[in-house]
């Protein structure tokens, strides 16, 4: 949620600032803005919407500044507006401050702030963090912030007598961020220092980037890519600030840190569309890759090896936790878990799990998968996890997330940058790396299973050959329009018709709702009339028989199915029948989730919609 930028150097920095927030529009594209020093003038430019909306007002312009922050917006406190759009000034326009995250006590610190006089023109705690920052540095001699800022609109410089240090600065914001609760990378921008960047950061994600002359900071590190591969991470209570030839980071005791920064080889090509027309139709391409480089990459660093096997030898509770397409690779896994090595599996949203209170202990085993590792329900089963003594382990796509920092033990997923906001490729390497986990139990305790990893590769390379563009643009062109989609299924197509749904639903903005086959006619039913169209999955030849009961209770309401499966046989009793390769019943996830995945994405398209960036939505959610 909200991705923040900031770059100190030699270069124009507007334009660098508008290309990294491009990568991470991804993380909110409600509003953006973007605050730089131009001749001593610190100046502000937001717009409502998309990202391009401030590029195209910004284009006609040359703006010789070379130090800059940015901020890209999903909207949290406030709606989206130039009044809620960052980066937001203190009330001297002495300081500029971008912020990804929430600050908690935001409330609690406004109301003391108007009872010292000071006003709020946005509904943000970013404002809040803003006014703070700057009550903090001019707290011990409040006359000095008049000061600075009319002596600064006289000569639109400061002079170096009446400049304030950059130990004191940095006391300031230290001072600040102890006093704040939540969540926070902020990036500030401070009248009179034309070339630094002051930074802090605590929960939310910010990486700090050391290019040829110039250091630049932002949320992730695809977004840097294009300038740089030597990164640091920066850690919860760090702070500091950046100069064109000098990274300066301080520990919560304000101790200077030894900087070691790391190579970081990811192509920018990755994070590039190519030969694509939207990141969505590349990822869904992308996912047998992703299954591919996920397993060999567990292999590779021995992910599974460091789980100590002792701890699936005696009584273990399973537990996972996870949200969205995350958690529905969950829900494959606890199929395939309890039905192959008939272990029991807890399996929760996470924004649930914390208030079920949990029965967790020393015994349990808890499983936390998030693609971005940052999402903030997910982090907060995981901390309760730790709290109970639980083992827990973290399945995460990006690296040296706070969510891994939190866990015991990371099994990665190699999917490579997922940039549309729709998991496509993410969820088909969680669900190798959750396959991968559970060949390593079965193999601590002796259990065979029906599949191997070999067999997960053989049937993902297998379906990755097929052509579905015909029939999944004729099947997208007639649902299109429709407003309400029912998808079935039984047993493990049932999980994944429930991944489908939510597939379809977020970016075409149709309604979807997924239903065990079997359930339809406990009350669903009701709703299916003539022309209603149902999509079924049948991947498992023992539901052939129950699932054709199912198919003639909707024909015989008039509604049109459409069939996802191998068995041919059934072709005539639907109204569209779409083969996926034949594979293990166990492994069917591998075969039949692309096509549906093409479907949704072909559907957002003919809709003029835009698949990557679906309204309302972000790829990371920091908030709970
Ligand atoms: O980064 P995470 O995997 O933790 O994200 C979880 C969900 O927010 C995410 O999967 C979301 O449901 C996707 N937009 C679904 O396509």
């Amino acid at each position: 949620m909200c991705g923040i930028v900031g770059y100190s150097g030699y270069l124009l920095a507007v334009p660098r600032i508008l290309n990294c927030l491009s990568a991470l529009e991804y993380r909110g594209y409600d509003s953006s803005g973007i605050a730089y020093l131009n001749g001593g003038k610190l100046e502000v430019a937001k717009r409502v919407g998309k990202l391009e909306n401030l590029a195209n007002h910004l284009k006609t312009k040359t703006i010789p500044a070379s130090c800059a922050i940015g901020h890209t917006r999903w909207a949290t406190h406030g709606e989206p507006s130039i009044e809620n759009a960052h980066p937001h000034t203190d009330e001297n326009n002495v300081i500029a401050l971008v912020h990804n995250g929430i600050l908690e006590n935001y409330t609690d610190i406004k109301k003391s702030l108007e009872g010292k006089g000071v006003t709020f023109y946005s509904e943000t705690d970013t404002e809040v963090f803003a006014k703070f920052f700057s009550w903090n540095l001019f707290d011990e001699n409040p006359e000095l912030k008049e000061y600075y800022a009319k002596y600064y609109a006289m000569h639109n410089t400061v002079h170096n007598t009446f400049k304030i240090s950059k130990k004191r600065i940095i006391k300031a914001l230290k001072h600040t961020i102890s006093m704040c609760e939540g969540a926070f990378a902020i990036a500030i921008l401070i009248k009179g220092y034309e070339d630094t960047v002051f930074f802090a950061k605590r929960k939310s994600p910010l990486i700090l980037g050391k290019c040829d002359e110039s250091f630049m900071l932002a949320s992730d590190i695809p977004a840097l890519l294009g300038y740089t591969n030597k990164f640091y991470t920066i850690d919860d209570d760090e702070l500091g600030f950046i100069e064109p030839d000098k990274a300066s980071v301080f520990d919560v005791n304000l101790k200077p840190k030894k900087l070691k920064f790391h190579n970081v080889s990811i192509a920018p090509e990755q994070v590039m569309l190519g030969e694509y027309h939207h990141f969505m139709e590349k990822e869904i391409e992308e996912g047998a890759g992703s299954v591919l480089s996920t397993i060999s990459r567990i292999e590779k660093i021995r992910a599974l090896e460091k789980i100590p096997a002792q701890i699936f030898s005696g009584d273990f509770n399973l537990h996972i936790s996870a949200c969205g397409t995350a958690l529905n690779a969950g829900l494959i896994a606890k199929y395939i878990i309890e039905n192959q090595l008939r272990i029991p599996v807890d399996i929760d949203y996470a924004s649930e799990f914390r208030y079920k209170k949990p029965l967790l202990n020393n015994k349990s085993v808890c499983l936390f998968i998030s693609q971005s590792g940052e999402t903030a329900d997910t982090i907060s089963c995981a901390e309760l996890a730790k709290s109970a003594g639980a083992t827990s382990i973290a399945i995460t796509n990006v690296a040296a997330t706070r969510l891994e920092s939190i866990t015991d033990y990371l099994i990665p997923t190699s999917a490579g940058p997922e940039i549309a906001v729709a998991s496509t490729k993410a969820y088909l390497a969680q669900l190798a790396a959750l396959y991968d986990f559970v060949t390593y139990v079965a193999k601590n305790k002796g259990i065979p299973l029906e599949f191997s990893m070999d067999s997960v590769k053989n049937s993902v390379i297998k379906n990755n050959g097929v052509d579905y563009s015909v029939q999944i643009r004729e099947v997208a062109g007639l649902i299109k329009d429709y407003e309400s989609i029912y998808f079935i299924g039984r047993g493990i197509d049932y999980f994944l018709a429930v991944e489908s749904a939510l597939k379809l639903k977020e970016v075409s903005y149709i309604h979807c709702e997924a239903l065990p086959a079997g359930e339809l006619k406990h009350g669903s039913l009701a709703l299916i009339k003539q022309d209603s169209i149902v999509i079924a999955l049948l991947t498992q030849s023992a539901l052939i028989e129950k699932m054709l009961n199912n198919i003639h209770e909707i024909n015989s309401r008039g509604a049109k199915i459409i069939l996802f499966s191998p068995f041919t046989e059934l072709k005539p009793f639907v109204f569209k029948f779409i083969e996926v390769p034949k594979v293990n019943d166990s492994l069917a996830p591998f075969s039949v989730i692309k096509p549906l995945q093409i479907l949704a994405y072909k559907i957002a398209v003919s809709k003029n919609l835009d698949p990557d960036k679906p309204r309302n939505l972000a790829k990371s959610v920091t908030v709970e």
